[in-house]
């Protein structure tokens, strides 16, 4: 792919007003470019490199009216030899076009999709924030730009890459254990939805009900599927509990579950980690039941952003609140995150082709 630059001349970079030290929040800085690349006459066309700017957009464009737009969420490190590595990217490249293909976007070549990236990181490695613990947060996303009002699939779409160097998701991170609200009441998908896309909607969808939580004292939403029997995942993140024995389960994945990546690359690591970790049918009364018997001792999240998160306590709507164990961050996931984030770090060799 052969990619346009139009870069900001130095002086005009912002890079002179960051500050390593102060506290980076998640998702809130930019850096000075973006990638774009844009969808017309039926193929991906003109990939460029361009100073970070609002779009000029028709309002006719179709993602305002009816929402055909998907997002990826990827991280980018900085090891010890002072170079910035990404991780596991093609599974974001993957994930994207299993998105699409869920909101009819044409699909979009992975290797472009991770040359893209990898020459945006190149322009502006110099934002990488040096704060312990935070990385590059990469933002790929894809969005319907023809200016009509029929609802079918548009026909000119834009990829953008930006980059938000970012901390934790969560203000607490791995130190401190949230609670979520497990509502009867809010939904985030259904089958035959669009709950397994990283659609811009679904996130929509689930803001009602993070409201709800947070008067409930809780950071987010644990969703049940339309059954209320289930315990299906979090929004932005999928959800897991730890056994006695150690044993990590979380939800099978189904069309109303994302496939998160640090879902996944957990499940690798089972052998390094030591201990099992399977994929099952999650049933709401058993896993409370389990709580209470002593038999879960631990429970979290796991997602990009939020990367390994614990989860302390439960709350219904009827304000019953279950603990799990005694509350805190747990042995067994301070070990998984240190571990993941390890390898993420290249403190510790992971899996061939994880780090690139
Ligand atoms: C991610 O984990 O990267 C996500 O996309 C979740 C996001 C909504 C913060």
């Amino acid at each position: 792919m052969e990619i346009t630059y139009n870069l900001k001349p130095d002086s005009e970079r912002r890079i002179e007003q960051f500050k390593p030290d102060g506290d980076v929040g998640f998702g809130k800085l930019r850096t000075d470019h973006m990638f774009l690349m844009d969808y017309r006459d039926g193929e991906w066309q003109d990939p460029r490199i361009v100073p970070y700017a609002p779009f000029e957009m028709a309002p006719g464009a179709m993602s305002l009216h009816y929402g055909q737009s998907i997002f990826e969420g990827a991280k980018a490190y900085m090891h010890d030899d002072g170079e910035i590595y990404t991780f596991r990217l093609d599974k974001n490249a993957e994930r994207m076009n299993r998105s699409a293909e869920i909101v009819c976007i044409p699909y979009l070549d992975e290797q472009v999709q991770l040359d893209a990236i990898n020459a945006l990181i190149d322009v502006d490695r110099l934002w990488f924030p040096m704060q312990q613990g935070a990385c590059m947060y990469i933002r790929p996303f894809i969005f319907a730009t023809e200016d009509r009002l029929s609802v079918s699939p548009s026909n000119q779409y834009t990829f953008c890459v930006m980059i938000s160097p970012s901390g934790a998701y969560y203000a607490a991170g791995v130190n401190n254990a949230i609670r979520l609200l497990i509502s009867k009441k809010f939904h985030r998908a259904v089958s035959g939805g669009t709950g397994a896309s990283k659609a811009a909607g679904n996130y929509a969808a689930s803001l009602r009900a993070g409201k709800a939580a947070a008067e409930y004292g809780a950071a987010q939403v644990l969703y049940l599927d339309s059954t209320n029997t289930q315990i299906e995942e979090v929004g932005a993140m999928n959800h897991f509990h730890v056994l006695k024995d150690g044993t990590i389960i979380i939800p099978e994945f189904t069309d109303t579950i994302l496939q998160s990546i640090t879902s996944k690359s957990i499940m690798e690591l089972s052998e390094i980690l030591g201990c099992e970790i399977r994929q099952e049918t999650v049933m709401l009364d058993q896993f409370i039941a389990d709580i209470q018997s002593g038999e879960i001792v631990e429970a979290g999240g796991f997602g990009t952003a939020a990367v390994v998160s614990p989860v302390g306590s439960y709350i219904f709507e009827d304000n019953t609140v279950v603990t799990v164990g005694d509350g805190k961050v747990g042995k067994h996931i301070q070990r998984i995150y240190q571990v993941y984030t390890d390898i993420q770090n290249g403190k510790m060799a992971g899996p061939e082709g994880w780090v690139k």
